[in-house]
């Protein structure tokens, strides 16, 4: 199977999670994608989604699905969402489609994150995956030298272009590399500390409540 297969493969296993008559939190990327058009199959048997970017509202608005502003509402049974990367207790690094500030604010609202993977994503240590970090642009450059004081080395994400790459919140990104994430609650807890920080994309606090990983035997179910 290719990778899009097992994408699409676990875009449709996280359909068991939904629950009728309520709304469902939507996570960004790829794999997000083919959730989103399997929840299309159900759309009338649900309330409605709060999504957490500019991109997933667009293509669940197309399907015909309410989207709700995350202010609006108190509470979600659960956010289905990618990673880049998650481990066995099921920390992930997020961010590799620069979503990671509304991804962690509408996951902050739910009682239960749902990841969905392809094997690829499945690490025994966080850090292979340079960490997303989407900051204040003038605290770039004291950011870059904080993580190289941690052994990481960060370069700001540019497009094609040249210009850096601004999430939907208008924020540049740093992505560093080099890490090697053993205690991700204690590292988010550290950089979450550092004046100019937005938000970083290691998802501790917020980690994955249970993991779908599609792999070519099928999607194998990881509860954390
Ligand atoms: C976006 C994310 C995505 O969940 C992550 O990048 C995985 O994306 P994909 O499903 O395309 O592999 O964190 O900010």
């Amino acid at each position: 199977m290719t990778q899009d297969e097992l994408k699409a493969l676990v875009g449709q296993a996280a359909l068991q999670y939904v629950v009728p008559g309520e709304l469902v939190g939507v996570g960004t990327g790829s794999t997000v994608n083919h959730f989103i058009d399997a929840l299309a199959t159900m759309k009338h048997r649900i309330k409605g989604a709060v999504s957490s970017s500019h991109a997933s509202t667009l293509r669940l608005q197309a399907h015909g699905i309410h989207v709700f502003e995350a202010a609006e509402v108190k509470r979600l049974p659960v956010y289905v969402d990618g990673a880049d990367e998650i481990d066995g207790r099921g920390f992930m690094v997020k961010g590799g489609g620069a979503a990671l500030t509304r991804e962690k604010i509408v996951a902050d609202l739910a009682e239960r994150f749902v990841c969905i993977a392809d094997a690829s994503k499945r690490v025994e240590v966080l850090g292979a995956f340079a960490l997303p970090v989407e900051v204040i642009t003038m605290a770039a450059h004291q950011l870059e030298r904080r993580f190289t004081a941690l052994g990481g080395t960060a370069t700001l994400r540019r497009r094609a272009d040249g210009a850096p790459v601004l999430t939907d919140n208008g924020h540049p990104l740093l992505d560093v590399q080099g890490l090697r994430i053993a205690d991700p609650l204690a590292m988010e807890a550290e950089i979450n500390q550092w004046p100019g920080v937005v938000t970083v994309g290691l998802f501790a606090r917020h980690r994955a409540s249970l993991c779908l990983l599609g792999t070519p035997e099928g999607v194998q179910t990881l509860v954390f």
